[in-house]
């Protein structure tokens, strides 16, 4: 008996941790699947079947628009389906687990392969792994189907794209918000029976798509992980606008993810502040503030996550450069006008009839400018991706750079001779983005 008692409050911790990990998962719209393998027998409804059970699938559905999980079981003549809403299937899986049904159980996201395993003598271990590729789905980059993903500097793979499971035909891959939430209402998103305005159904992919890529890289981030994911959590959005993505990203932390989240937006505009203050205030939105500020000399107090998105110019330089000095640990901004670069540009001797035509560039200026402050993202300790995050047919501000803090600093003195080497070859004098990072001494000579 106390063998017993000891073997369980050994395994407490264990099977509460698988569990957290299921749940979150789940939440985060993660998770590909669970398998239950090598069945010991013991739970009625199951051995009732009369038939040797040989593995439990469970995958994420909607049902009549509620979130369920389906769980198929295979024998090895049939299989049954049966389909239960999270919180009962949830409910479920710890109880089979916590009972020993099932000696191991391999939880599959995009991002990593997370193993319950049971020894012989009873005892529960957790290991959390890389995916292997069969696993991730070949919807995973959904961020965008032409994702261009670049390694990290120091390390020999690329960094995969941003990945957040769009379930195929169950899970409406748009929906990463309900929305019958109350300030898509208030910002003119939805009607009163919360229907998405057809004039607003491209901001609608937008935002939602937006949210997928944060998923993504908030799993991605320690701040999604254990212990800190458990820790509160401040993200300033600068150039905030009429707050469409500052709402979203306070209502997806709190209320689908139940984060102690505070989220701030930073906007120039004295109208959009007041609008989205009586929004807050109408809603009465704990953890939520809107400012008014300028991004060039704005002082937040800590954050954790620092947004941009379309902002004009070299306001994108001012936000990242905050971003980094304050120590976020995700970097999120898709620039909007890229006017420094453009005028210092001198054409390269080969390029030079190509570069001749203003939209040509005009192009070069802009991959110019971003490819430089991916650099130097990557320079100041960070995992920097550049893609679309949403088709053309959407918006055409559709460029995204998405920055994940290392968990160790690695050595940047190659990247910064990289950054000089363009630099030199077309002439750049002046980056923003560089100038305030060494003007802070955050860059190697
Ligand atoms: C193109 S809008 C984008 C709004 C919002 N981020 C979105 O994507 O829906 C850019 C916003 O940035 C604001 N803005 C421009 N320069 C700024 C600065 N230096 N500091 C703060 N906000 C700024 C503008 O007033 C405008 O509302």
């Amino acid at each position: 008996m106390a063998a017993d008692r000891e073997l369980t409050e050994f395994n407490a911790p264990h099977l509460a941790r698988f569990a957290d990990l299921l749940r979150q998962a789940d939440a985060q719209q993660r998770l590909l699947k669970l398998v239950l393998v090598a069945y010991q027998g013991g739970v009625a409804d199951i051995d009732d079947l009369g038939a040797s059970l040989q593995r439990v699938i469970v995958r994420p559905v909607l049902l009549r628009e509620q979130p369920h999980l389906s769980f198929l079981l295979r024998f090895p003549t049939k299989d049954i389906t049966k389909n239960l809403p999270v919180a009962d299937a949830l409910a479920l899986i710890a109880n089979w687990l916590a009972g020993g049904a099932f000696r191991n159980a391999h939880l599959h996201t995009p991002t990593e392969e997370v193993q319950l395993a049971f020894s012989k003598k009873g005892k529960a271990s957790v290991r959390v792994g890389k995916p292997s590729n069969a696993e991730v789905p070949a919807a995973g980059a959904s961020a965008s189907a032409s994702a261009a993903t670049r390694p990290a500097p120091g390390t020999p793979a690329a960094v995969s794209a941003p990945a957040a499971v769009t379930t195929g035909h169950n899970r409406d891959k748009h929906r990463f918000l309900d929305p019958s939430r109350p300030f898509l209402h208030e910002l003119g998103v939805t009607d009163a029976q919360g229907h998405v305005l057809p004039t607003m159904s491209r901001k609608w992919k937008q935002i939602n798509k937006f949210i997928e890529v944060f998923a993504a890289a908030l799993a991605r981030s320690p701040l999604g992980q254990p212990p800190r994911d458990q820790q509160p959590i401040h993200v300033v959005d600068f150039g905030s606008g009429k707050g469409y993505l500052t709402f979203a990203i306070h209502d997806w932390l709190r209320h689908t993810l139940h984060r102690d989240a505070r989220v701030t937006g930073v906007e120039l505009r004295d109208d959009l502040v007041q609008l989205c203050q009586r929004v807050i205030g109408k809603l009465k939105l704990d953890g939520m503030d809107y400012e008014q500020g300028d991004v060039r000399h704005y002082h937040p107090a800590a954050l954790n996550v620092m947004i941009a998105l379309h902002a004009c110019d070299v306001a994108t330089d001012y936000a990242i450069h905050l971003g980094i000095r304050s120590g976020a640990d995700i970097i999120m901004c898709s620039p909007c006008c890229h006017k420094q670069i453009r005028p210092q540009l001198l054409s390269p001797h080969p390029l030079r009839p190509i570069l001749q035509h203003g939209i040509h560039l005009g192009q070069e200026a802009e991959m110019l400018t971003d490819g430089l402050r991916a650099l130097l993202l990557d320079a100041a300790g960070y995992d920097t991706q550049v893609f679309e995050f949403i088709s053309l047919e959407h918006t055409n501000k559709n460029k995204m750079i998405l920055a994940v803090k290392r968990a160790k600093a690695t050595s940047s003195e190659e990247v910064v001779r990289q950054i000089q080497d363009i630099k030199a070859f077309y002439g750049i004098q002046e980056q923003c983005l560089e100038q305030l990072l060494r003007a802070d001494g955050l860059l190697p000579a």
